[in-house]
């Protein structure tokens, strides 16, 4: 089968828009706007449909590890944050086989046409796409061109025009003179802009057991996870357990393939729960409960977006069902839950109860399988699924589980020689 990659990307995006717009008070759906004016600019330059698509891949995903360090790395490390987030950020992107070349997109989007950016390169010592991802990041975060009105058209072009060999290189300034008109404006406005990015990022399509999509599952299992220390293995290792136990059942590699993508994407709508109510020491309220599970319906929101992901996105949003049709966000029960939907629920109990969270310490095999089984005696989860597990598992709540060799390249690449800026 073969999946849209470029809306599955989009959607990993919009999470982290919205995670960035918590965190850092950056505007809402900044890294579409910014992709969608790199597609216009490159276009310009006469950039081919692949550079395009490379280029739009990283201008998404410009500040995707600003979750996994700015997270971590208080304001005192200043300057530091800045090129870390461009080091780490052009790692991400490496992980994908981009279609095209994208050494330096992501390492040099902070950088000034004068030398006077974050590795002090100057016009013509970082590459061009790299030039019009910053140059469309300085626009958007200057002006409101989420909701920009046509009259402040020539103040923007002016600031453009001004900013030529200053902060600005002399082919971005070319290119964003070219593209930015009314249309533009009208076509950047947040009601606009997913229309404008279907219509401006080239498709990408690849077969669901592609490195591509493995690579993107496990990068999108690290985004998710690094949005709390207390989760920064969870998604990850469910998707190496969801993996596991596809093997154990025999699964072809398409199905395979599959289940490993639902399991590393179900928490994909929990970038958008506040980060005060995820770690929440002691018991929620009722409404910050109804909030935690906004976040089961925010994975079935996204990922419906995604063509070719119809299976895979059932699977992801029912994890928090439960088989007497009192979870959540569905309400569905066991007449309608499968195999797989059930597999995750169970994986995702295992794993949330394996692993330290605010409220309760890490705990072994044995007693993370007696509260799988208690749950499975209430009729809440498959007893069959639990048993299976307990086969499995064995040994892989002490120590992590690897990850599936499709996606261990990318996973290793990721980890090597790089500091955990994580607190132990
Ligand atoms: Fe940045
Ligand atoms: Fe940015
Ligand atoms: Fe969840
Ligand atoms: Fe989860």
């Amino acid at each position: 089968m073969m999946i849209r990659v470029d809306q599955l990307i989009r959607a990993v995006a919009t999470a982290l828009d919205i995670i960035e717009s918590e965190l850092f008070g950056v505007r809402t759906n900044h890294g579409k706007r910014v992709a969608v004016l790199c597609a216009a600019m490159g276009r310009r330059l006469g950039m081919s449909e692949s550079a395009v698509a490379a280029l739009t891949t990283c201008a998404l995903f410009h500040d995707s590890a600003l979750t996994e360090y700015m997270l971590y790395l208080t304001e005192q490390s200043g300057k530091a944050g800045l090129y870390l987030h461009c080091i780490y950020g052009q790692r991400n992107v490496d992980l994908l086989p981009l279609p095209d070349n994208a050494e330096g997109l992501v390492l040099y989007h902070h950088e000034r046409a004068d030398g006077a950016g974050a590795f002090g390169r100057g016009e013509g010592e970082f590459p061009v796409g790299a030039a019009l991802i910053a140059a469309a990041d300085t626009l958007d975060v200057h002006f409101p061109l989420q909701n920009m009105s046509g009259k402040y058209l020539e103040k923007l072009r002016a600031h453009v025009a001004s900013e030529a060999g200053k902060a600005f290189t002399r082919d971005a300034v070319e290119a964003a003179l070219d593209v930015l008109d009314g249309d533009m404006l009208e076509q950047l406005r947040d009601e606009h802009i997913l229309e404008t990015a279907e219509k401006l990022i080239p498709p990408w399509f690849a077969g669901m057991e592609d490195a591509a999509v493995y690579r993107l599952a496990a990068l999108a299992a690290r985004i998710i996870d690094y949005k709390s220390v207390f989760t920064k293995q969870h998604s990850m290792q469910i998707a190496n357990r969801a993996w596991l136990m596809a093997g154990y059942c025999n699964y072809t590699p398409e199905g395979r393939a599959q289940l490993y993508l639902a399991a590393a994407l179900h928490d994909l709508g929990k970038l958008a729960t506040p980060l005060h109510i995820l770690e929440k020491p002691g018991a929620l309220t009722g409404a910050e409960f109804e909030i935690i599970k906004n976040h089961a319906r925010g994975t079935h929101d996204l990922l419906g977006t995604v063509g070719g992901l119809e299976d895979v996105c059932r699977w992801a949003s029912e994890h928090h069902e439960k088989l007497d049709g009192k979870g959540y966000p569905f309400g569905r029960g066991a007449d309608d839950l499968d195999y797989n939907s059930r597999l995750l629920c169970c994986l995702d109990i295992y794993q949330g109860v394996c692993e330290a969270r605010p409220y309760h310490a890490s705990r072994g095999h044995k007693e993370t399988m007696e509260i799988l089984m208690g749950m499975a005696d209430k009729g809440l989860v498959d007893g069959d699924i639990a048993r299976d597990m307990d086969r499995c598992m064995e040994g892989y709540a002490e120590r992590p589980l690897p990850p599936p060799p499709q996606a261990a390249e990318a996973v290793d690449a990721a980890l090597s020689g790089l500091p955990d800026p994580l607190p132990a």
